[in-house]
């Protein structure tokens, strides 16, 4: 089980109202008692942060803002101690515009090898004026950006899929796959036992960078037909990546791949490619028995054409938190809590968001002043962007910021989590964390956990029911009222159980 770490909103240190690392390595005991095996940390390099740290400026270094080089070193090391591995975001797609290739690119001119390394065009139209394409940006806005020349004059434009501050790298320049291998054998060498690779579908382009169909894309919208993603030589550097990897035989590659195609998914966890790769199926299925049955097929499907393990995950840093796109409140709290059973009794590799253990809901009454998503501005301030489900962890005490840090969050934390802090849910037994305690140990301890196996059951309608090979059996009821269980020991259930009756938006693990 994987547990993602969006490090700026984790735990403070030095009070300046950003998570580092330094409170990541001091709630590592936390982490422990958790019962997780490995961590993902969202990017911690050198960054100026304009998307979140997606924008990166230096590949290997550790930006001050999280602690430097040495803070992380210690976090891997205590992790280590404690038998926990450490992965870490890697961003092959872009650079920051601050990162020192980005400048030389700027100073050296149209046709300079410098330039080589991005994708730099002349613009369209008379004196260039227009885009050279009509790419728009996936945070809004045309995905091109004209440049001032050295001699003040406008000049050429370059590509950004994402903001202007992410200018994207050109794969086909050897340097750049060069370089890349250098940044993941430095992180190796230092102890780093992976990587999740960041829009690891992207880095390919099509070729001549046509015009698309249909340019019309919404905001942070996936979709297989975007013909910017999911280009074919993108496997020839997953290969190579690979290649690097396999010198280091601990060490897993899960990359970011948002395509929906169950044939196209699976090419990217061949054999010689990723080991893993994100699928978000299930978070992006609502709570409906047959929706949610049709993702866990495909899910299983896409990968076992290939051989690799499936992965689950409900949520993340770009994606509305679970427990309220199920309906919010307490029947959003109660599907969550049915959906964490459901995905931690299936095969493969979980990934838990940090707060979805919380139950923590999206915020989606930060005030204006306060949003940060690129998204944000980028929209003309339509779309608030991805920062409601980016707010700051609860930890103790009854009042804002409960503990994540001693000064100022950089996003306002809602007065209503006094419910939802850790230090509370640790001494309530029925509590969402208790929950995912519960069921990560029994998921990491009982055999009937064995196997890659999985079968459905019959199960009355509206409701789903999945064997494992081991003998575990889920049960989950999507209905409006309760059903009664099959024959078997009830292990762990997400409400109380009584006279073998499962209730509404609830799951039981028998055996
Ligand atoms: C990925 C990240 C997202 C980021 C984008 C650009 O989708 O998960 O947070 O904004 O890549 O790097």
């Amino acid at each position: 089980m994987f547990y993602q770490v969006y490090p700026r909103s984790f735990a403070d240190s030095d009070g300046d109202g950003v998570g580092d690392l330094g409170g990541l390595r001091e709630k590592l005991g936390y982490l422990e008692l958790l019962g997780i095996d490995a961590l993902w940390i969202c990017p911690v390099m050198r960054s100026p942060m304009a998307d979140g740290g997606y924008d990166v400026s230096d590949p290997r270094d550790i930006d001050p803002l999280f602690g430097g080089l040495a803070a992380l070193d210690e976090v891997v090391a205590e992790a280590h101690d404690r038998g926990m591995r450490v992965t870490m975001d890697l961003v092959p797609n872009h650079t920051s515009e601050r990162h020192p290739w980005f400048a030389a690119a700027l100073a050296s001119g149209p046709g300079s090898a410098q330039r080589a390394r991005y994708h730099f065009r002349d613009g369209r139209g008379p004196g260039g004026v227009e885009p050279p394409n009509n790419w728009r940006s996936v945070f809004g806005g045309p995905a091109w950006t004209r440049v001032v020349e050295a001699d003040g004059v406008p000049g050429q434009w370059y590509l950004h899929i994402f903001a202007p501050e992410q200018p994207d790298l050109n794969w086909e320049n050897p340097e750049v796959a060069a370089d890349f291998e250098r940044t993941m054998r430095f992180w190796l060498d230092r102890g780093i036992d992976g990587f999740r690779i960041d829009v690891a579908h992207g880095m390919a382009k099509p070729e001549g960078l046509p015009d698309m169909a249909n340019s019309d894309t919404g905001m942070l919208v996936h979709d297989d037909d975007d013909p910017r993603f999911n280009n074919p030589g993108v496997h020839e550097i997953h290969r190579r990546l690979r290649k690097v990897m396999d010198d280091y035989p601990r060490a897993v590659a899960i990359g970011e791949v948002w395509v929906d195609d169950d044939t196209r998914f699976g090419e990217y966890v061949r054999p010689d490619e990723l080991h893993l790769a994100f699928n978000f199926r299930l978070a992006e299925t609502p709570f409906h028995p047959d929706r949610i049955r049709d993702a866990v097929d495909h899910s299983l499907g896409a990968v076992a054409a290939v051989g690799a393990s499936p992965t689950w995950t409900l949520s993340n840093h770009d994606i509305e938190r679970e427990v309220t796109r199920y309906g919010g409140g307490a029947l959003g709290q109660a599907r969550a809590r049915a959906m964490a059973l459901l995905e931690l009794a299936l095969p493969g590799a979980v990934f838990v968001y940090n707060g979805a253990e919380l139950g923590l809901p999206n915020v989606d009454d930060l005030p204006e002043n306060a949003l940060r998503d690129p998204v944000w501005e980028r929209s003309g301030h339509t779309q608030r962007g991805r920062d409601g489900c980016r707010v700051p962890l609860p930890w103790e005490g009854n009042r804002p910021p409960f503990s994540f840090t001693a000064g100022a969050p950089w996003l306002p934390m809602p007065a209503e989590w006094a419910q939802l802090t850790v230090e509370t849910q640790l001494e309530r037994l029925d509590s969402m964390l208790s929950l995912y305690r519960m069921a990560i140990e029994l998921r990491s301890t009982r055999p009937e956990f064995g196997g890659t196996g999985f079968q459905w059951f019959g199960s009355p309608p509206g409701c789903l029911a999945f064997r494992r090979d081991g003998g575990l059996l889920c049960v989950l009821n999507a209905t409006d009222s309760p059903i009664l269980l099959p024959a078997g020991e009830v292990l762990l259930s997400s409400v109380p159980i009584a006279a073998r009756k499962l209730p509404a938006n609830s799951t039981a693990w028998l055996v």
